[in-house]
């Protein structure tokens, strides 16, 4: 008996499935990712056809990387929530029956309390969590017996505003990424900077890009603005966070903290504060199964007892819902 853990991800476009060992060892990591056609945006149910197309395949691959047979393993996860309901649903369903098949324990984990617990593995121990991705914009720490949400946009996810407008210029899917080699300072074209409280706004932000691309100002100017207008934004609320719980250590998640730009914006705000930065690989930032086989890990070593409503998948699973039983 083998004692790893497999891990199925499947909340938005990625299927992703991922095998770690107790001690952390990544033992398998493989992921497919579904692309919406060119000009439109993510279909729940496609993306879905997608994963169930892709699940088996990525199972029996991490199974051989990991030159494991199934029931070796010692626990199968999966992403109940949040995510897009179908989606959900597929990874549950692979899960499901890779778990009774074999006879081994099921567990729904949270998707988004996954991106912090990885910074775990990295070396973090109580850390401030800054989550920037398509769907997901949360500054997350924990705070009596759970994982607290602090701050989060109160209307598009960061990753989701850099995808709608790189579409919008013309740009593939995924945005981010484009516009991140397109970037070109140092002149800052002012835009809308909306940080309420704890809280952050993306939509006026887009709605001033696109119009001053409609009036002609370069893209790679637009693209510079958009990045430091928005990540400082996201590195304020950390900041602020960080200093009203007095943790001293930062990690990154989400597929926008893949953003070189983002990173050294957050670097040079921790090392101001003496704050540890933690910036995962980005195969680790971006959804992937890994981070749910490592937090079912870290649930079952913690003593966590699996309850019914963990068989089910739940789309709007919020971070601070997950009673925190296993720290
Ligand atoms: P979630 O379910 O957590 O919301 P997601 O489906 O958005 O996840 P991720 O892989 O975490 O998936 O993130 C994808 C997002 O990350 C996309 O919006 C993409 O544009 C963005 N992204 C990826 N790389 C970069 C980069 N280098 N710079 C900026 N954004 C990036
Ligand atoms: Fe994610």
């Amino acid at each position: 008996m083998s004692s790893a853990v497999l891990g199925i991800e499947s909340t938005a476009h990625t299927a992703g499935v991922g095998i770690v060992s107790p001690e952390g060892k990544i033992l398998a990591d493989r992921k497919a990712t579904f692309t919406p056609p060119e000009g439109s945006g993510i279909h729940p149910r496609e993306a879905a056809q997608h994963h169930v197309a892709a699940l088996p395949g990525l199972v029996r691959d991490v199974l051989a990387d990991a030159q494991l047979a199934p029931d070796e393993l010692a626990l199968v996860a999966y992403a109940r929530g949040p995510g897009l309901g179908p989606c959900l649903r597929t990874g549950a369903t692979a899960a499901r029956a890779l778990a009774h098949t074999h006879g081994l324990p099921l567990l729904g984990v949270n998707h988004c309390v996954a991106h912090l617990e990885i910074g775990l593995l990295e070396g973090a121990t109580d850390p401030v969590l800054l989550y920037l991705s398509g769907g997901n914009t949360q500054v997350i720490g924990y705070a009596h017996g759970r994982y607290r949400v602090f701050g989060e946009t109160l209307d598009i996810g960061i990753g989701n505003m850099l995808d709608k407008f790189g579409r919008e210029v013309g740009l593939e899917f995924p945005g981010g990424p484009k516009l991140e080699a397109l970037a070109a300072g140092p002149e800052l074209e002012p835009l809308p900077y909306s940080v309420k409280g704890m809280d952050m706004a993306f939509s006026g932000l887009l709605t001033a890009a696109l119009r001053k691309f409609a009036d002609g100002m370069e893209l790679s100017r637009l693209a510079y603005a958009i990045q430091e207008t928005a990540f400082a934004m996201a590195c304020e609320v950390a900041e602020r966070a960080l200093a009203h719980t007095g943790k001293t250590e930062l990690v990154l998640g989400g597929g926008v903290a893949c953003n070189a730009r983002l990173r050294e914006m957050a670097k040079t705000m921790t090392r101001e504060r003496d704050v540890a930065c933690f910036a995962p690989s980005k195969a680790l930032c971006v959804d992937n199964g890994v981070m749910i086989a490592w937090l079912g890990h870290v649930m079952q070593a913690g003593g966590y007892e699996i309850q019914s409503q963990d068989d089910r998948v739940d789309q709007r699973f919020r971070t601070d819902m997950a009673e925190v039983t296993w720290r």
